[in-house]
């Protein structure tokens, strides 16, 4: 995507001392970045503060980076906020969360408006409480013309569930005749998935130390490359995304192939 130079250096001014920025490739910026923003809790607890105040904290962090995204010209970003597995922890939580999820897409829709950028749910967001839906909704509606940089949230979101689901769609349209069991091929499958029209992501990034895929995006990170760090997401801001493309930058990504150096 198109980013605004200007705009871009003066976001990222004044790089820390381990970050130099004309390393970075602007041509070879991630097309679609993701980010597992994990750590809010252990963020909180640390500092004697409730879990959900780390959440609160994890909202600032997604907010500057959804800006560093932009600045960067990134096509999409998304942002895994919400697994099936979530509901099992504790009500209040769940509460908080869901209570949040909806005024931080209330309170974010200036800087979605400024920036152009158009959000899309990844999950079941039928499920969620009727309240918190309504909101999606309106918000849905509020920059559904937005031509910029996509902000795919994975709310109610499970990878296994997802891949299911695009089974029993295809499998529906086959018994209606519709298609033929020859049409089911990945990109059918890629078309009846929640990220349907949206590029796999290449970098996932996940915070807080932790080296699982956590049932996310299990179809699309086929070929991803994944950048783990120990920050805690409240804790990781712009120049954290920034030593994470410098990273992807440096892998010599194969898919399956000959190193481009051996070729
Ligand atoms: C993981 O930390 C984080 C979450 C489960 C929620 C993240 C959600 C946000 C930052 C808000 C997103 C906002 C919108 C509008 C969708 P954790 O609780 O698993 O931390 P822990 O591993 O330390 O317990």
């Amino acid at each position: 995507m198109q980013y605004d130079e200007s705009k871009f250096r003066a976001f990222f001014a004044d790089a820390p001392a381990d970050i130099d920025m004309a390393l970075l490739d602007m041509a070879r910026i991630p097309r679609h970045i993701s980010c597992i923003m994990d750590g809010n809790g252990r963020w909180a607890t640390a500092r004697g503060l409730a879990r959900t105040e780390g959440h609160k904290a994890g909202i600032v962090s997604l907010r500057e980076i959804i800006t560093a995204a932009v600045r960067l010209g990134v096509d999409v970003l998304s942002a895994y906020a919400f697994s099936t597995e979530n509901w099992n922890r504790p009500q209040h939580e769940v509460n908080v969360l869901m209570h949040l999820f909806a005024k931080t897409f209330i309170d974010e829709l200036p800087l979605l408006k400024r920036e152009n950028v158009r959000v899309v749910f990844l999950g079941d967001i039928s499920a969620l409480p009727k309240r918190t839906r309504d909101v999606f909704e309106y918000g849905l509606a509020e920059c559904k013309e937005h031509a910029g940089m996509v902000l795919a949230l994975a709310v109610n979101y499970g990878g296994r569930a997802e891949i299911a689901r695009a089974a029993q769609q295809l499998a529906a349209r086959v018994v209606s005749g519709e298609l033929s069991v020859e049409d089911i091929d990945e990109q059918a499958i890629s078309k009846n998935l929640y990220t349907a029209g949206l590029p796999d992501p290449e970098l996932v990034i996940r915070t807080s130390g932790e080296m699982r895929v956590s049932n996310y995006l299990l179809w699309q990170i086929a070929y991803a490359e994944f950048y783990i760090t120990d920050t805690y997401w409240p804790d990781f801001d712009r120049w954290g995304l920034v030593r994470a493309i410098l990273a992807f930058q440096g892998r010599d990504r194969r898919f399956g192939g000959l190193s481009s150096a051996s070729a």
